[in-house]
């Protein structure tokens, strides 16, 4: 090889190697994936809430057509909190809930369904804990309403 060639390869793979890692300072949106992303965990988390005999009863009275509309609102509604390009558009939790008498246990057991399908797609420990940190914070809006 010639010489200059050999430092210009060398340079080059210097680079690469130098190129930085995905910054974890992105908005916790890109770090789900932003909307596809979004969309994959938030079926995956509608699927797992219908499976779960504590919750899939709070769900009776929704018929299978409406859960696009509600997959939406979801992915919405996340967008929003992960500084996403969104804004919710949804009722307000409060509204949402009222007359459900959703319990703690069921308001914790839908934060488990939701880390579950976090930790199918393996979003970071990090987002996936930010994102529970967020959602948590809707709890006295949406528990014994
Ligand atoms: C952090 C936790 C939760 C969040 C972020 C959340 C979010 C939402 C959102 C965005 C909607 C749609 C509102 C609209 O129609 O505009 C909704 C509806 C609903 N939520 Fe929740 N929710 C949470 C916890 C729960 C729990 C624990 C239960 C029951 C165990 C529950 C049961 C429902 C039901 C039954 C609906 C109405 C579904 C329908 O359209 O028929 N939610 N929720």
């Amino acid at each position: 090889m010639r010489p200059f060639f050999a430092i210009a390869v060398g340079l080059m793979l210097i680079g690469c190697a130098a190129t930085p890692a995905p910054s974890d300072d992105r908005p916790l949106y890109d770090r789900l994936g932003g909307k596809e992303g979004v969309d994959l965990i938030v079926d995956r988390f509608i699927l797992n809430i219908l499976s779960n005999p504590e919750l899939r009863p709070a769900f009776a009275e929704t018929p299978i057509y409406a859960l696009p509309n509600l997959k939406r609102k979801f992915a919405q509604q996340i967008c929003d909190i992960a500084d996403g390009p969104c804004t919710y558009k949804g009722l307000d939790m409060v509204a949402a809930h009222e007359g459900m008498d959703i319990t703690l246990a069921q308001f914790n057991a839908m934060g488990r369904e939701m880390q579950a399908a976090l930790r199918r797609y393996r979003i970071e420990d990090g987002a996936q804990r930010e994102l529970l940190t967020l959602m948590g914070r809707m709890r006295d809006d949406i528990v014994g309403k």
